[in-house]
């Protein structure tokens, strides 16, 4: 987590700076870490009981947070044929399931479920026990049975055991299970359907009539699977699952499953069963199955795969848009990937209640509502590119981490990274008009700069797609295309490791060790950064870790290449391009253009993953440039520059003069990526400064003459012929100027907000945002009323989110208490929004210190609804601490943190991430506030 503005993902995850995150995206390290923080221990049987030994509780963390190269092999358990010793982190491979035949009742009546399943397992080496995963259901010991698969012999029960906290069943029988045999394992299990959001869960929504339908849902990812059924819910024990599941015709005519409905029959009370196909060979997190009422749409992708968008009747016309994404995109892939989709059908289904943004559940993929439905008139552009991102990140994962799978968790990255990437790929073809890769270095690659800057980062988090990007311009998109089909078809159906990906794409990159450099990417933490320093002809160039908080430093022999990494250059002499692996951590390139005199930029295009860092006479001549000639350089790399100066400046190696310096350039700079960059990092001294009334007063005065002719240029209305971005940078620079207290703009957007108030006169889609927030945070308690009203009449999710993101800017303190209240009565805002609403106001400098203590006078609450299942405590902890920047928030935080250390679950890594970012924000008080505020008051005398 970085402070401030560094984590708000602009572009289509925030339309509009300043405001709460537009849209969300999971952080992937911390699913990681909530499946590997358990501990290993001995279950001992005694008379009367079960008695616990707490051996060592080893941390797995630590196992992940090591480079792979470390590791040690068998974290996975292969001793559990031993009684004494079944329990700890992973399933012994001893028992492995083939196939499952599932059988559900989701009961919406009385909101519980119930089945059974019959599992066929293989037998690998002789074992008197099953151990496989369970959570929360109850498990009939009685109606256990396991039979040879020709059903000719039973083998007794012996005993049951269940570990609720490593969620794992146990089963021992009377004889050996035999080596190469196959069994089948029958079991009956209930449990309730609650409204957790994770397992199978129930989802409900409100007809145009007014009446609340309810709708049973799975989300199983990463390990919940166990929470419906019981299985072998690893990645790697990959099955065929078949599904029957029953449902009361009378409330319920759709059932969905990652397969196709084979066939359906009516019982005798009346409910109907729906039989499902059999699925191909697949991981039990991407098994999905729903019971509703929705309507659907359909179209056909040229490869003939029937493609469907399922949401609730009265909402079906907002699907017709994700419908014509997901045909296209999809038909894309197919192309793109060299491999068929194997499936006969994808459906797409919109969930009312939904954690994350989307999942991607084989042939069954379950959106949020705002990720899937776009209505014209009331969805904004960044909400139509947002929808199409969506779509096309799930439809890479149908490829990427469906048809082959991680072995394991630790290379969550892969899945996620290269869905990331792909999902560029994805939305550029569907609209060109988008520019989505010119967007990828504002929407991606700078905020994995920023999450990675911090020493308790995680070797892989979020950097993926950024590496992939990298790693795409250094050995190009054909080779990449081609090694992907490769390991595609050669695991395709199994399980891989990031090395086996490198090892395809070096097969395809001769001369290139894609292997070698790759691996100093994934298998170590964060990235570097480059000095350059030019001596005559020569350019010498040393790399080093890159930290906000350089006091935070790691090790160097934590690192198994000592935090090296081989770094893909390339260097702009006035324009053109030289190339250089560093691999070393210094080194010198001679380049004979060098004798003439000119500018020098690394990291062309900002492809490149790390940051660079020029000499004196370098920076100064980078700044000339684009205050004297600022085409001369591509976007990109004007944004890389002011990025680069003003993180550099964070970790104290630059003065932060110089980046001030060249922020002058962008009163002329008409391009949206530029602009995007520099305010979220001008953002940053924002928050920093806020509370130093001189200096806060100081800033809004430049910040305001900067954006003056850029708003002044842009105005309101849309130019014919326009592109997307720069209805993008409009949008952006409104919205700042509203926060700024821009006399013309934010009377333009009261008078808006009024007429929409008391004349009801609808205010354009793109302008909402802007003009709610005006609205509130310049009105009182009318202009909150009237968007609370609002909010509870409105239908659309995508249109309501704008209204609860506006609602959280007001400065009036009754109503920033009221709305922290409302915000954990999930009568009033959805639970699955709740952290929207704290996040958010959290933003407002208003309310920070509010919300702050709100949140820890109901950290119980919060813990028990967000702690499990879902990656929204991460988010709150980051967002509601990333201003902070005094010693005593540092202390009190840390305190907090301390007491409540059993009761952090997936939000652990964030809480070490806050406090680091904290510390690097009061180095930059103390490094950088002073050279601010004089060179402020130098500028604007
Ligand atoms: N598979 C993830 C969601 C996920 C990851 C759920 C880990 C549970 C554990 C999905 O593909 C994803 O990345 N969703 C994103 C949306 C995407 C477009 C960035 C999300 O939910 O934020
Ligand atoms: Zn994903």
């Amino acid at each position: 987590m970085l402070t401030s503005h560094q984590n708000q993902e602009y572009g289509s995850r925030t339309c509009i700076v300043g405001e709460e995150e537009h849209h969300k995206r999971v952080s992937y390290g911390v699913a990681v870490r909530q499946l590997r923080c358990r501990c290993t221990r001995t279950k001992v049987a005694a008379t009367g009981g079960i008695v616990f030994t707490f051996l060592v509780c080893i941390t797995l963390l630590s196992i992940f947070y090591q480079p792979r190269i470390d590791q040690k092999p068998g974290i996975s358990n292969q001793q559990k044929e031993n009684v004494g010793d079944w329990n700890s982190t992973r399933l012994s491979t001893d028992v492995r399931p083939d196939s499952y035949v599932l059988y559900m009742h989701p009961n919406l009546t009385t909101f519980t479920f119930s089945g059974w399943v019959n599992i066929t397992v293989s037998v690998t080496s002789n074992t008197n026990n099953i151990v496989l995963h369970a959570q929360n259901l109850n498990i009939s010991q009685e109606k256990i049975t396991l039979t040879t698969k020709d059903g000719k012999k039973r083998l007794g029960v012996i005993k049951t055991d269940s570990d609720p906290d490593e969620k794992e069943y146990f089963i021992q029988f009377s004889e050996a299970l035999n080596a190469k045999q196959q069994y089948v394992l029958h079991m009956e299990f209930s449990g309730l359907l609650r409204d957790t959001m994770y397992g199978l869960y129930n989802s409900s929504y409100k007809n145009d009539k007014g009446e609340t339908r309810y709708l049973a849902t799975t989300q199983f990812e990463a390990a919940h699977a166990r929470a419906a059924f019981p299985c072998f819910d690893e990645p790697s024990f990959k099955a065929k699952f078949s599904l029957s599941m029953v449902r009361d015709p009378r409330m319920h005519n759709v059932s969905l499953f990652n397969m196709p409905k084979k066939s359906s029959e009516t019982l005798a009370n009346g409910l109907v069963v729906d039989h499902f196909e059999e699925s191909v060979k697949m991981s039990s997190y991407l098994v999905a199955f729903i019971v509703c009422d929705f309507a659907k749409i359909t179209a056909n992708s040229t490869g003939g795969t029937q493609v469907s968008v399922y949401a609730p009747p009265h909402l079906i016309s907002q699907a017709e848009y994700a419908l014509d994404v997901a045909s296209k995109v999809l038909s894309y892939y197919e192309e793109f990937f060299g491999v068929a989709f194997p499936l006969p059908k994808q459906d797409l289904v919109a969930i009312p209640d939904f954690s994350a943004g989307a999942m991607e559940n084989w042939g069954l993929i379950t959106y949020r509502m705002t990720a899937i439905l776009y209505e014209e008139g009331v969805s904004d552009s960044s909400d139509k590119e947002w929808v199409a991102v969506v779509i096309a990140h799930e439809l890479a994962h149908q490829w990427f981490g469906n048809l082959v799978t991680m072995k394991w968790w630790n290379d969550l990255w892969l899945n996620e990274g290269f869905a990331t990437f792909v999902e560029y790929l994805g939305s550029d073809h569907y609209n060109s008009r988008w520019h989505m890769f010119d967007q990828f270095f504002l929407k991606d690659a700078r905020i994995a700069l920023g999450r990675d800057a911090l020493s308790s980062s995680h070797p892989i988090s979020a950097k993926g797609a950024s590496i992939i990007r990298m790693l795409d311009s250094f050995i190009g998109r054909d080779r990449l295309r081609k090694g992907l089909t490769a390991y595609l078809k050669k695991y395709q159906y199994g399980n891989a490791e990031t090395s086996d990906l490198w090892h395809e794409l070096t097969e395809v990159s001769h001369p290139v060790d894609v292997e070698a450099v790759m691996n100093t990417w994934t298998n170590q933490k964060g990235y570097p950064v480059v000095h350059v320093t030019r001596k005559g002809n020569q350019l010498i160039l040393s790399q080093e870790r890159f930290l906000l908080y350089p006091k935070a430093k790691a090790k160097k022999k934590e690192s198994p290449y000592n935090y090296i990494w081989q770094i893909p250059i390339t260097i702009s002499f006035q324009g053109q391009i030289s190339k250089k692996l560093l691999t070393k951590e210094e080194d010198t390139v001679v380049l004979p253009l060098l004798t003439r005199p000119g500018w020098l930029k690394l990291n062309h295009e900002q492809t490149g993953f790390y940051r660079v860092n020029y000499d004196e006479e370098g920076w100064s001549q980078l700044t000339r440039i684009l205050l004297q000639n600022y085409t001369a350089l591509p976007t990109a790399d004007r944004a890389g520059l002011l990025e680069d100066a003003f993180n550099l400046a964070r970790a104290n190696l630059v003065n932060i003069t110089t980046a001030l310096e060249m922020t002058q350039y962008l009163r002329g700079e008409n391009e949206f990526v530029p602009w995007g960059v520099t305010l979220s990092n001008m953002l940053y001294l924002y928050d920093m400064l806020w509370g130093n009334e001189q200096a806060f007063n100081l800033y809004k005065k430049y910040m305001l003459s900067l954006m003056d002719p850029q708003i002044k240029r842009l105005g309101w209305e849309r130019q014919p012929n326009e592109g997307h971005l720069a209805n993008l940078m409009r949008l952006k620079i409104l919205s700042l100027a509203v926060e700024l207290g821009h006399n013309e703009t934010v009377s333009r957007a009261m008078k808006m907000f009024n007429d929409w108030m008391l004349r009801d006169k609808p205010i354009r889609a793109d302008y909402r945002s802007i003009v709610y927030k005006a609205g509130v945070s310049k009105g009182g308690e009318r202009e909150w009323d009237f968007c609370w009203k609002k909010y509870l009449a409105e239908s659309n999710d995508a249109e309501k989110k704008k209204l609860l993101i506006a609602m959280t800017f007001t400065k009036n303190i009754d109503k920033l208490s009221r709305y922290l209240q409302y915000a954990l009565d999930p009568t009033k805002i959805k639970k699955q929004s709740a952290i929207q609403v704290l996040a958010g106001m959290s933003r407002n400098h208003a309310a920070t210190a509010l919300v702050l203590a709100y949140v820890k006078q109901n950290w119980d609450i919060i813990y028990e609804r967000y702690g499990e299942g879902s990656f929204e405590i991460g988010r709150l902890i980051e967002k509601t601490t990333q201003t902070l920047h005094t010693q005593r928030d540092y202390v009190q935080l840390k305190n907090f943190f301390k007491a409540n250390a059993e009761k952090l679950g997936t939000g652990e890594v964030a809480s070490k991430q806050a406090l680091e970012s904290i510390k690097a924000n009061i180095f930059w008080i103390k490094n950088c506030q002073d050279a601010t505020v004089t060179w402020l008051q130098k500028k604007l005398s």
